[in-house]
């Protein structure tokens, strides 16, 4: 799939010259054992002096994980940056020590190895580096790749699923270069687009229905994503996996770290080429993109108004439809999922969380940006909140410029924005929401289940990369007011609650396990042979239990119900 096709049958609106590169797709990894390498490189974007480059198993950005639901991972980060780093895993929910955020450095010359099982739906996520005041770095620089998480419910489904012919990775971002072809990490001269680290790319894409995973990677940039022409798509999935319905659109924005699934159907347009856009001169006020990033003209930012690209229509790539392939999918599926919000009437606890510029007049914009008035600090917890909590969060922008506010560990879903249901395609599960500035108000609600730890935090933030470093992020810890501590790592205890039977699966074996009520007391004791096993747990009373293997250190909290 090298040839070209018609190029001069549509007129390009493109800002950025010739789409003369094919896209890089990113090597797939699958298995349940995942070997990554951070390094330095060097990659050749323009000619002349090659950019100074981070990447993961190679030169720049890395390769796409791709995991099954259920699957007990091993992912073995190795550092050799000359620096120490983090890895985050960005949308997975995940205990908070495999969580990679800021606490987990990853010191030069070592290994990181956190193991966990997937939880999450079939989703596309991301991982980058997370280390405090030095992400928007090593994001700049080339660090990040896509996940993507499988289930059996997605796989039943019709929908292009072959990774890189039908179902493509898009992980779009922005940098500004010095005249000597490097990387400047903070700059409102964002200038040079990237996908999949190609500069001016085209993707030859078979003409029938194409998925797109649309990952913003950017450090500041949102897109107003849409085809020329006005090409109709579909949105299928959200950050936290698939909408209840594909939703017809022409326009999809996508803030920082934020993604979307979307399938179009090219089966008329082999011979043609079109582009994929992002509309940035439909963008309202106030959104880094937009022709003013600010509420108000005296809002801006340095060198802002020489950006190209700001306010601008602009050429993300160009899409060559060629022949389809063998087994073209003919049909979306008309449903995709169920979905099932927690109830604000259920809500234990809300929280409002008021973003604010550190210093108001005209450079306010520039931040830094305090969240109820407190700048991160990696010694302070700002929240502890029971596992188990539902709970309804108020963002509230009292800033001149929009926030992509992000939270580790769980999936919300929005209730509304600025007090209106969301739209259809933001009905799913988000881990990234845009919240508008100038008095903006964004509500979710959320569950903290699954994971508890009494001292490793997990984060929120607002996910334009400056912002973050500076400052506008947070941490919280989910604790177990029952006092048990879970360490959930390699291995699956299944259906939770039960009041039958209860399973156990583990790489384990010939391990004595033990079941203890809530009041610490024995209820029996047996030992776990090969691995597996099997509880009937219906003659015992119902409850909150504890399975344990005290060799493995591990304890798993049950409920008999
Ligand atoms: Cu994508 Cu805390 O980050
Ligand atoms: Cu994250
Ligand atoms: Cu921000």
């Amino acid at each position: 799939m090298t040839k070209r096709y018609g190029t001069i049958f549509f007129v390009g609106i493109s800002l950025l010259g010739l789409s003369q590169n094919p896209i890089a797709i990113p090597t797939a990894l699958t298995g349940t054992t995942f070997d990554l390498t951070l390094q330095n490189g060097t990659t050749q974007f323009f000619s002349g002096t090659a950019t100074n480059t981070m990447g993961v198993n190679g030169s720049l950005l890395g390769p796409t994980l791709i995991m099954n639901e259920g699957d007990n991972v091993t992912i073995n980060v190795t550092n050799n940056l000359g620096e120490a780093s983090t890895i985050h895993w960005h949308g997975m929910h995940v205990p908070a020590i495999a969580d990679g955020g800021p606490h987990t450095e990853i010191p030069d010359n070592t290994t990181w190895s956190p193991a966990f099982m997937v939880r999450n739906f079939a989703s596309t996520n991301w991982y980058h580096p997370h280390l405090h005041m030095n992400t928007n770095k090593h994001v700049q620089k080339g660090i990040a790749g896509m996940i993507i998480v499988r289930d059996a419910e997605e796989a039943a489904l019709s929908l292009p699923r072959t990774y890189g012919e039908d179902d493509f990775p898009i992980v779009v971002q922005t940098k500004g270069f010095d005249v000597n072809n490097q990387i400047i990490i903070e700059t409102a001269l964002d200038t040079t687009l990237l996908v999949n680290g190609t500069k001016d790319p085209y993707l030859d894409a078979p003409a029938q229905w194409v998925r797109l995973r649309l990952l913003n990677g950017s450090s500041e940039r949102y897109y107003n994503f849409g085809f020329s022409g006005n090409l109709p798509f579909k949105q299928i999935a959200t950050d936290g996996g698939l909408l209840t319905a594909p939703v017809d659109l022409t326009r999809v924005m996508v803030a920082p770290g934020e993604r979307a699934e979307i399938v179009i159907d090219l089966s008329a347009l082999q011979g043609n080429t079109i582009q994929l856009m992002s509309y940035g001169a439909e963008l309202a006020s106030g959104i880094y993109g937009a022709a003013q990033p600010g509420m108000g003209a005296g809002q801006t930012i340095p060198n802002y108004a020489l950006n190209p690209l700001n306010g601008a229509n602009f050429t993300v790539m160009d899409i060559n439809v060629v022949a389809p392939n063998a087994n073209p999918v003919t049909s979306i599926s008309a449903a995709l999922t169920t979905h099932t919000p927690w109830l604000e009437a259920n809500a234990d606890a809300l929280k409002t969380l008021t973003f604010t510029p550190q210093t108001m007049g005209p450079t306010a914009i520039e931040g830094p940006f305090l969240i109820n008035n407190t700048m991160f600090d990696m010694d302070v917890i700002n929240y502890q909140i029971p596992l188990d909590n539902i709970e309804v969060w108020t963002l509230s922008n009292q800033s001149p410029i929009g926030h992509p506010f992000h939270i580790h560990d769980i999936s919300f879903y929005i209730l509304d924005i600025n007090g209106t249901p969301p739209p259809p395609n933001m009905q799913g599960r988000k881990d990234v929401v845009h919240v508008p500035a100038g008095m903006g108000t964004v509500r979710f609600i959320t569950k903290f289940e699954n994971y508890a730890n009494d001292t490793l935090p997990y984060m929120y933030h607002c996910h334009i990369l400056t912002h973050e470093d500076m400052g506008m992020m947070g941490q919280f810890i989910v604790y177990d007011p029952l006092g048990i501590k879970e360490v959930q790592t390699n291995y699956k205890l299944y259906p939770n609650p039960s009041n039958t039977s209860l399973f156990f699966e583990s790489a384990f074996s010939n391990e004595t396990y033990i079941l203890t009520d809530q009041f610490g007391r024995k209820v029996f004791e047996g030992n776990l042979m090969s691995g597996s096993l099997h509880i009937d747990i219906g003659q015992i009373s119902k409850g909150i239990y504890l399975l344990s293997i005290p060799e493995k250190q591990i304890h798993s909290r049950f409920i008999r119900n």
